[in-house]
């Protein structure tokens, strides 16, 4: 396929060979035509002249003679056409010769007739008569013809294609630039220029089509621009609605650990009163209650308080760790030793319960750096829910291990109810306690396991709970390597 750098080179080169090959195809024939006319022509002509001369020279040839033979042949050569006559007497012996027989340049014509007299009263063979004629003159009057056909040529040629290229400029030439204008004029939000064009041929059509595309193309944009703003002023209103929201959250948020950080220490204060003097009262120091049953009583007041005590330490420790604020203090602990003091917590419910206790702490573990208040708080709230849901003669085991990465693990894992799998995030959401028939036996404010994990963490470690429904339960709580001393760390304080 052939590629132009332009239309109009193209159309040049299309029509230009055609136009060429139409008008010289013409000229041609129209010179053929005119050549064979002209030769056809001369050769009448020679016919005349031969049948004329031959019946001019008659007497002449027959007597022979050279004088008169000239004084008739000699005024035919002056047509420019006749190069040469020949005369022969009835014996073949040449009378006369005027002129050649052939041209130098071009294409002689030779013709020859009898040439009878009438002697007495036959007529007699006298002699032969040749004529010769040249074509050079119609030749010289064709090569002058074709110069100006060749001239005629070019111009009418020019004149065909200029007229060719003008109709294209006014006709395609001029729709290109005006469309290409109206495209390059294009840009985003700008309404779209249409071109300016009359008529019904096919540029007009296609320019209507144009137009009609730029038209729609402006509604389309100017659609595009309504949805793009009313789009911004709503990102923008849900913005400021979220700001809001979120400002609001937090005002609520910090509200509301103030409020149970002061709760919290206004309660503490005559709870540890009321226990202080419960247990004063119970140990009957300043003399006896008199009934035996106030001092069950008084035991009663001192249980009581204390587990409130704890559920208000837990709630508190919940809502510092919700608002990042749960941070451990590092001090050097034994793990041992905090798993004495929680089963101390809980002994009178394991012994109520009569449940088997087994202790597995690996002799590799090592002191740990960790919160002790935070530990101790963790593995009691780990043993009550063990204790609270496995019933009697049921096994509580709790353990500490360390893996080869050095990282510790503390369990608390038990005999009793078990958790259903599909469960067992569930019990890790603050304030949610499993509602199967065995689980609603027992009360409980879903505080423990939450604040379990949120202590894991804010030691840098995790809280895993495995479980099998009417089995078992394990609860883990895995330290990072890092919070794993030197075995040797707590040695000076061991007795
Ligand atoms: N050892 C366990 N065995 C069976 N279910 C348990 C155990 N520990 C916790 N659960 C379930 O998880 C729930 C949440 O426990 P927890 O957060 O300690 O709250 P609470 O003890 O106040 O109910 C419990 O109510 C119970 O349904
Ligand atoms: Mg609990």
């Amino acid at each position: 396929m052939l590629r132009f750098g332009s239309v109009r080179m193209a159309f040049l080169a299309v029509t230009l060979p055609l136009v060429l090959l139409v008008v010289g195809g013409f000229f041609v024939l129209l010179e053929f035509e005119t050549y064979t006319d002209a030769v056809a022509r001369l050769e009448a002509k020679l016919d005349r002249m031969l049948a004329s001369n031959s019946v001019m020279l008659a007497r002449a040839v027959w007597e022979r003679n050279d004088v008169l033979i000239a004084t008739h042949a000699a005024p035919a050569l002056i047509d420019p056409d006749l190069i040469g006559i020949f005369i022969y007497d009835r014996d073949g012996q040449a009378l006369a010769e005027f002129g050649s027989k052939s041209t130098a340049e071009g294409m002689s014509i030779t013709r020859d007739t009898p040439i009878s007299y009438a002697a007495g009263a036959d007529l007699e063979y006298a002699g032969q008569l040749v004529l010769v004629m040249s074509d050079a003159g119609i030749r010289a009057s064709a090569k002058s013809r074709i110069l100006v056909l060749i001239g005629f040529a070019v111009l009418l040629t020019a004149a065909i294609v200029f007229a060719a290229q003008t109709a294209f400029n006014l006709v395609i030439g001029r729709a290109l630039k005006d469309l290409q204008r109206a495209i390059d004029s294009t840009r985003l939000g700008a309404p779209r220029e249409e071109v300016q064009w009359s008529g019904t041929d096919e540029v007009a059509r296609v320019i209507e089509a144009f137009n009609r595309m730029q038209r729609r193309h402006t509604a389309y944009e100017g659609a595009l621009d309504d949805a793009r703003i009313d789009l911004e002023h709503r990102v923008e209103e849900r913005t400021s609605e979220l700001k809001r929201a979120r400002d609001e959250a937090r005002a609520a948020n910090r509200a509301k650990s103030a409020f149970l950080a002061n709760m919290s220490h206004e309660l503490r204060t005559p709870l540890n009163a009321i226990i202080g003097f419960a247990e004063v009262l119970k140990n009957q120091k300043f003399g006896p209650l008199g009934d035996e049953r106030y001092s069950s009583y008084a035991e009663i007041v001192r249980t009581s308080g204390t587990h409130l005590l704890d559920l208000i330490n837990d709630l508190l420790d919940l809502s510092r760790a919700e608002a990042g604020g749960l941070i451990p203090a590092d001090s050097t602990i034994s793990l041992d030793a905090q798993i004495s003091r929680a089963i101390d917590m809980s002994r009178g419910e394991i012994d109520a319960s009569r449940l088997n206790l087994k202790i597995e702490v690996d002799d590799e573990v090592p002191p740990v750096r960790a919160d002790a208040r935070l530990i101790l708080q963790l593995l009691s709230n780990l043993i009550t829910n063990a204790v609270k849901f496995t019933r009697s003669d049921g096994t509580i085991t709790i353990g500490a291990t360390i893996d080869e990465r050095r990282s510790v693990s503390l369990y608390v894992a038990d005999t009793g109810i078990g958790i259903p799998k599909d469960q067992l995030e569930k019990v890790l959401e603050p304030f949610t306690q499993l509602d199967t028939r065995l689980h609603r036996e027992h009360h409980g404010a879903g505080l423990g396991l939450p604040l379990c994990r949120a202590i894991a963490q804010a030691h840098g470690g995790q809280l895993t709970v495995e479980s099998e429904f009417g089995e078992g339960t394990r609860v883990t709580v895995t330290l990072p390597p890092w919070r794993a001393l030197p075995p040797n760390a707590l040695a000076p304080e061991r007795p």
